[in-house]
């Protein structure tokens, strides 16, 4: 497959998580053109089978490489969790993941070697976390807290409630009692209530997201490669989703901190 360097970056979350990657990726690379796909008619993800997650990030994978895309980013740990290597075997064009960015940062940060990972019923399930960190330093003790309910709760219209504070602190609990000195948000939601959970957390623990690490491990790809675009180029971000597009655009605004003009619905199986 012949890639051009005007292509754009396609990029895919369950919902408005992934916003969080794209903003970084925005910041980083203000010259390319994304693509960003939620699956906001099929979130959550959290507490999906991995063959189902595997089914999803394969159709929406599909659906970017369709429209042009010249790399894939998965903006989501639970499908990345699920679903990176069999989409990296199958799609014609690179597929970044996160897991892998955010593991690097976590044990490169860890003074005391005690990393907790916060994340979804999904991913702590499929032990990639665990795996990636132990591939880098395997003295390094992971301490991993499913958080069922918490990308809900964010993303269903308050993410700053009552609601939202208590899963942060059951959340949190057991990760002050293990004494970790580092926290992976392990779920591309997560770092819309980063501030809540740093409170939970503790000042003093360092909290580790994917998104300023994976949109470095973007630009290297497409630096790398050769299939940057022309510097005069002013990138443009459009939208699609699987849901109501006036939930996602308005859900969306408020977390991306840019304006989302108009959204495209897709239709997807199931
Ligand atoms: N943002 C997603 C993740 O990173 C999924 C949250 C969900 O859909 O449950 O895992």
């Amino acid at each position: 497959m012949r890639v051009r360097p005007e292509a754009p970056i396609g990029m895919f979350d369950s919902g408005v998580g992934g916003l969080t990657v794209l903003h970084a990726t925005l910041v980083r690379l203000p010259h390319e053109d994304v693509a960003y796909l939620g699956d906001t008619g099929r979130f959550p993800y959290g507490p999906r089978s991995r063959d189902e997650l595997i089914a999803y990030a394969r159709e929406l994978t599909g659906i970017l490489v369709e429209r042009g895309a010249k790399v894939v980013v998965v903006a989501c740990n639970s499908a990345t969790a699920a679903a990176l290597p069999t989409l990296q075997r199958e799609s014609p064009v690179p597929v970044l993941g996160v897991v892998t960015p955010e593991a690097r940062a976590a044990v490169q940060a860890t003074r005391n070697r005690r990393v907790g990972v916060l994340a979804t019923e999904a991913t702590v399930a499929s032990g990639r976390y665990v795996e990636a960190i132990h591939d880098l330093d395997a003295g390094v003790e992971v301490v991993q807290v499913a958080c069922p309910g918490l990308a809900e709760a964010i993303q269903g219209g308050e993410p700053y409630s009552e609601r939202t504070l208590e899963l942060a602190q059951a959340a949190c609990a057991p990760l002050r009692e293990a004494g970790v000195d580092t926290v992976v948000l392990g779920c591309t939601h997560y770092p819309l209530i980063r501030h809540m959970l740093q409170r939970e957390l503790g000042a003093e623990v360092q909290t580790i997201a994917a998104a300023e690490e994976l949109a470095e491990e973007i630009a290297a790809t497409l630096a790398r490669k050769g299939w940057q675009r022309d510097p005069e180029h002013r990138g443009a971000y459009t939208f699609l989703a699987t849901g109501d597009v006036e939930a996602f655009r308005a859900e969306g605004t408020r977390f991306l901190q840019l304006p989302i003009g108009a959204v495209e619905h897709v239709d997807v199986t199931g």
